[in-house]
């Protein structure tokens, strides 16, 4: 006899339908793990609103990658923590600079591994602004030729992907010429495309010391209140020639993942940033959440969102949460 209603728990009932039925799940191969690097040797320091995070000098950085790389990751991304800053940010294009210094060094012992480059100023000036700084407001036009620089530097080092995240405008176009100029036709584009002036970007910049001294991005970075804006962008740099789209950050952007994984079709990137990763780690340490179960969860839901890859300081902890359960 049919029933007035429908019996959707039939799906449900045992943990093998469950996975017979699951729509979306989580790989090792869908992780990409941040890495931060500064100068020095011997340093390996915790960053303390990112417990289990921690700055490497470059010593360090290749015990910790070898950890990574056991675990099963196969892409990190590098962002580089430089003593030295200046009001242009030379430490960012610099043929020795930390993070050129770290690729060569990566790449020369881990060649398998993917490694891509944050593209950025703010943590190279002074002020802390991703672009140059003129009369307090900053410099779009002006901005590109160091980036584009940036670029081709972590290229030359050895970078597989450029991943800039200044929010210029014509950061890709720009960086897209340079690098085929110079002979890196091959080399992919990550573009932190969509990228919102958030206030969970907060643990990043102690980790980074990276926080501008003076104002804020508000006037690059995306006010979080818009979505068909998103799309603007998004659509301009697969334009410019990004090979991948960066949504960040994740969590409460995951319409905008959604939105971008529908208009465009290059690979989509959920970036689970710092005060996401801050937020479980504090409620966990105090017993108020599940830990393991939190985050997993909120990681298959950018899958479900339609994130192809996942950058996420959490990556390292998954993969032996997954190992376990397999
Ligand atoms: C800077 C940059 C930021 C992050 C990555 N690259 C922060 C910012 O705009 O201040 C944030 C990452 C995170 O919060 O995890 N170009």
């Amino acid at each position: 006899m049919s029933q007035p209603f429908k019996r959707h728990r039939r799906l449900r009932q045992s943990a093998s339908i469950r996975r017979l039925v699951r729509e979306v799940t989580l790989q090792p191969s869908d992780l990409i793990y941040p890495l931060f690097v500064t100068e020095g040797r011997q340093i390996k320091k915790e960053v303390p609103s990112m417990p289990g995070v921690f700055q490497y000098s470059l010593d360090e950085l290749m015990e910790e990658i070898k950890e990574v790389i056991e675990l099963g990751i196969s892409a990190i991304i590098l962002f580089g923590v430089p003593i030295h800053k200046d009001a242009t940010g030379t430490g960012a294009y610099a043929k020795d600079g930390i993070v050129q210094r770290a690729l060569r060094q990566v790449k020369a012992s881990f060649p398998r591994l993917t490694v891509i480059a944050d593209t950025c100023l703010c943590q190279f000036t002074d002020h802390g602004h991703c672009g140059l700084v003129e009369a307090g407001t900053i410099q779009n036009d002006e901005s590109l030729s160091l980036l584009v620089q940036t670029a081709i530097s972590q290229a030359e080092a050895g970078a597989d992907v450029i991943a800039p995240s200044n929010m210029m405008d014509g950061f890709v176009y720009a960086i897209r010429k340079g690098l085929d100029e110079a002979g890196y036709q091959h080399v992919p584009i990550m573009s932190y495309a969509v990228k919102y002036a958030s206030a969970f970007y907060g643990p990043f910049r102690d980790a980074a010391h990276s926080a501008p001294s003076f104002g804020d991005r508000k006037t690059y970075q995306m006010d979080p209140a818009n979505r068909a804006e998103a799309l603007r962008e998004a659509t301009s740099d697969v334009e410019e020639g990004a090979d991948f789209l960066i949504v960040k950050p994740a969590l409460s952007y995951l319409d905008i993942i959604r939105d971008v994984k529908n208009t465009l079709s290059v690979p989509v990137v959920a970036y689970n940033v710092s005060g996401e990763y801050a937020m479980i780690k504090a409620a966990a340490q105090n017993g108020w959440l599940d830990e393991q179960a939190t985050v997993l969860e909120k990681l298959v839901s950018m899958k479900r969102a339609g994130a192809d890859l996942i950058l996420t300081y959490h990556a390292k902890e998954v993969l032996r949460w997954l190992a376990q359960s397999s």
